[in-house]
């Protein structure tokens, strides 16, 4: 990574440290960082949760945790060397007691820097009910601004609604200043996302055919594989809406619609994205029944094995309505994009995982090669952000020796072939930009108010009519055929497929 800033002398305390993201994702990230010498000024990372262990124990806990989950080398002497800079605190999150032996433990374990003062990280990977428990007992314990530099990352979700976002903003605001608060998203540290803005502003003959007039609609595609594993209770009551609509999606939305900021830092660039988010037009019922579409996938087939449908995951209840596809149509009111309709599909047990953006160019006014026979395509750029990461342009060429037979041939830049680098977790990008105070890549709290406008009404909408046919997708599928029938209607299809 690049070495523009320097990190200082820091603590990162994990709430929840024992939890399945610190297992799976941030020690794995933070292991990876510190074998790559992102840490020249020292560092101690301190979990806390409720489980009884001493610091010895929860060095194994996360050496095996590392040992599963990280993708690079390993190895004993970099373990060796990392583990001294480990530490655990067991405590209830609600107890004082606490926050008295978290103060004596950053005391002992942490580093000051030049002026005394610590940098500490206060990491919140707890459930999102413990959040706000955490933020008032650290305010009530002067832990926020006086005695530490701090900074708190927060974990998706940002609440469960508008409202409650506002209420959770209340919680934190009241105890941290905004810029000391990282809201993570961990989609935008995907390098291919953070490249939609180099590739849209770095490349004028993209920017100059970057609008209505060019483009004929855009569409988004977040497909999982999986099912919903290990995570059954939040997922009951979060669904594919709160997941992966109200977050990763939009803010997808937000780097390919909006206009180019006057910077490359963090509020320009959220300034920018926050306007896409609040024009993006607002759905009534009628709009939602007829240009939205919601599945819960059933028993089906993927990659040959037979798969339970949602309602027969463990803790699922037997009539759950909870979506796990969604579908729809959306419009963004501005001068940009008045009418071109911005599509996007996510759901889980779908056929394959990948996240794409397809921009598909209106066709030319006239059909010169009227004798071909075969369709015509139009121009479609594809930024695809996951499994592979790549740009592909799919144009038209004469097929060789014909007299008008059209090829739609693609261009593709392939990135771990071009740059022969393996991408990085963007767990790893996120901490390192929070350790250096860059904002750029984090959710502000317009923004994630803006965006649960979006969604709340479709929410609200289904949470009030039960679906009426669930589960209506085969697991390993491509969701309901409403979704289809959403873009044939229009004459229209998926470009991901
Ligand atoms: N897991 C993911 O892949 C993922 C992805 C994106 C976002 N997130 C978000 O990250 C957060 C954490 O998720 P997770 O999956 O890691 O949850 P998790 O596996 O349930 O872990 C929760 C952690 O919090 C601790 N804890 C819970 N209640 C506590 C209390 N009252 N006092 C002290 N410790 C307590 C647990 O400690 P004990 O085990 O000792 O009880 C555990 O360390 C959630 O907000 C989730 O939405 C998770």
């Amino acid at each position: 990574m690049e070495k523009d800033k320097s990190i200082e002398p820091f603590t990162i305390v994990i709430f929840g440290g024992t939890g399945d993201l610190s297992r799976r994702k941030l020690l794995p990230a933070l292991f990876h960082l510190h074998q790559d010498d992102e840490f020249p000024g020292g560092f101690s990372i301190l979990g806390i949760a409720r489980s009884k262990m001493t610091d010895e124990e929860y060095r194994r806990l996360i050496k095996e945790a590392i040992q599963t989950y990280h993708q690079g080398l390993w190895s004993e002497n970099h373990w060796e060397d990392f583990s001294k800079h480990i530490f655990y605190l067991s405590g209830p999150f609600d107890e004082d007691e606490t926050y008295t032996k978290l103060c004596e433990k950053i005391d002992q374990s942490s580093i000051s820097i030049a002026q005394g003062a610590k940098d500490v990280i206060y990491y919140m990977a707890v459930p999102p009910d413990s959040t706000p428990v955490v933020v008032e007992k650290l305010r009530d314990r002067h832990l926020c601004r006086a005695r530490f530099h701090t900074k708190i990352i927060v974990e998706k979700p940002f609440g469960r609604d508008r409202s409650s976002a506002v209420e959770l903003n209340k919680v934190l605001r009241d105890a941290f200043d905004e810029h000391q608060i990282y809201r993570i998203d961990h989609y935008l540290g995907k390098e291919p996302v953070q490249n939609i803005i180099f590739f849209r502003f770095a490349n004028s003959i993209f920017e100059q055919v970057w609008n209505r007039s060019f483009i004929d609609n855009v569409q988004i595609t977040v497909a999982e594989e999986i099912g919903i594993e290990h995570r059954s209770t939040f997922y009951e009551e979060s669904g594919v809406v709160r997941d992966i609509v109200q977050n990763h999606i939009l803010q997808l939305i937000g780097l390919v619609a909006m206009e180019p900021p006057i910077g490359f830092e963090a509020e320009s660039i959220r300034d920018e994205k926050g306007k896409v988010f609040r024009s993006i037009s607002s759905m009534d019922e009628k709009h939602i029944d007829q240009f939205a579409v919601r599945g819960q996938y059933g028993r089906g087939m993927i990659n040959g094995q037979e798969v339970p449908g949602y309602r027969e995951e463990e803790n699922i209840p037997p009539d759950s309505y909870t979506p796990t596809f969604f579908a729809a149509k959306f419009y963004i009111e501005n001068w940009r994009w008045a009418g071109v309709p911005f599509f996007i599909r996510t759901g889980k047990r779908l056929p394959k995982q990948i996240t794409e953006i397809a921009i598909e160019f209106k066709k030319p006014p006239l059909r010169l090669f009227g004798k071909s026979p075969d369709p015509f395509e139009p121009n479609i750029l594809i930024l695809t952000i996951q499994p592979d990461e790549k740009i592909a342009l799919r144009f038209n060429v004469r097929y060789p020796y014909t007299v008008s037979q059209i090829y739609p041939a693609n261009m593709i830049l392939n990135y771990r072939e071009t740059f022969n680098t393996a991408s990085h977790d963007p767990y790893e990008r996120l901490l390192i930009d929070c350790m250096k105070g860059d904002l750029t890549l984090f959710a502000r709290q317009d923004g994630v108010e803006a965006m649960w406008e979006v969604v709340d009404p479709i929410i609200t909408r289904w949470e009030r009519i039960p679906p009426m046919h669930f589960p209506n997708y085969a697991a390993g599928t491509w969701g309901p055929p409403e979704a289809g029938l959403l873009m044939e209607r229009e004459g229209r299809r998926w470009i991901t497929a």
